[in-house]
């Protein structure tokens, strides 16, 4: 028998509460660009405690846009073990700086050359359920056939579901159809890794996530499902033509179909998610008596733990402690 090894997913937390803790400052303040700003700061200098020799490959954007978290920047002390990561500071900058539901800080990782890499594809049309309904979902398939299989394995009726959709102009097809079949809507105005999450946690009441939202939330709900033992699928969609020519240049196929597996190619991934805003999934930071507390997801994919870390900061001892003033 094999003894424990260590767990990155729980080093991983620490990164995503610090983000949250940085971004949370900036509720309803309007301000998108100071919330990511603080947001990345924050856990950048956290990431920097972490023993691992880590290359991001989902970030903020190239290196000459994003001075931080970068696409390729390396990350960590440069320890092994050697992993990929994704990060996404805020999903949910708008309803972060309009004081809306559902913004969170999230981070996975995976080992070294096991994540995929959307490069400049912007947009994913994307299918995710939860471990009920894995196995069972085609991306290429008809909605209507999905959404049968679905109910088929949950034991229930297509009016039963609730597919949880972005709510965009792109979707109003999409959203038509589903009305069609008479299942049950929940049309979100941002964050779609939230909503992956949601189909794999029976209390949400979601059963599955339609439409098409970021690539790199992609594969970061991708690391998520995957540990938690649920599935998405995902089709890279260009915005246009020079997007399109990139995309084939890096030898991107837009008509297949990636599997969770294609997006996250180990079972061997951690993932963190802290609430920034309150939200369905997660509560969101809040701060009194010069202390703060956050929740967040901690989910390791080698185990399958999934562990709810509720936490409470003393925001005084942080700040004699970090180089980042909470
Ligand atoms: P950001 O917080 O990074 O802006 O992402 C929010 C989000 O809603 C994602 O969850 C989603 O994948 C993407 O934006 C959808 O993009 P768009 O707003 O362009 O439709």
């Amino acid at each position: 028998m094999a003894t424990p090894t260590r767990n990155l997913a729980l080093e991983l937390v620490r990164v995503t509460e610090a983000a949250a803790l940085a971004a949370g400052r900036f509720m309803g303040r309007g301000d998108k660009a100071a919330a990511d700003h603080a947001a990345v700061e924050a856990m950048r200098l956290m990431l920097t405690s972490v023993d691992m020799d880590g290359v991001v490959v989902i970030g903020e954007g190239e290196k000459d846009e994003a001075p931080m978290l970068y696409r390729g920047e390396r990350v960590g002390t440069g320890a092994p073990p050697a992993v990929d990561l994704a990060v996404d500071p805020i999903d949910g900058t708008r309803p972060l700086a309009t004081g809306n539901l559902n913004a969170i800080s999230t981070v996975a990782l995976a080992p070294r050359g096991t994540m995929f890499d959307p490069g400049p594809i912007v947009y994913m049309d994307k299918i995710a359920v939860g471990p009920a309904a894995r196995g069972k979902v085609d991306l290429s398939a008809p909605v209507e056939a999905n959404l049968r299989a679905i109910a088929r394995a949950k034991g229930d009726r297509v009016e039963d579901l609730t597919v949880i959709i972005l709510d965009r102009p792109r979707h109003e097809g999409l959203i038509a159809e589903v009305r069609r079949l008479k299942a049950r809507i929940r049309l979100i105005p941002d964050g779609d890794v939230a909503a992956a999450l949601m189909t794999a946690w029976p209390e949400s009441g979601i059963d599955v996530l339609l439409g098409i939202g970021g690539s790199p939330e992609g594969v970061l709900a991708a690391c998520a499902l995957r540990a938690m033992g649920g599935e998405i699928q995902g089709r890279l969609v260009p915005r246009n033509e020079e997007e399109r020519r990139r995309g084939l240049e890096l030898g991107h196929d837009f008509d297949r179909v990636l599997t969770t597996e294609d997006l996250v190619a180990s079972d061997d991934v951690c993932f963190a998610a802290t609430g920034i805003t309150d939200g369905e999934l997660l509560r969101g930071v809040k701060y009194s008596g010069g202390g703060a507390t956050t929740d967040s997801l901690v989910v390791r994919g080698l185990s399958g733990t999934v562990r709810r870390i509720q936490a409470v900061h003393g925001l005084e001892k942080l700040n004699r402690l970090s180089a980042f003033p909470y």
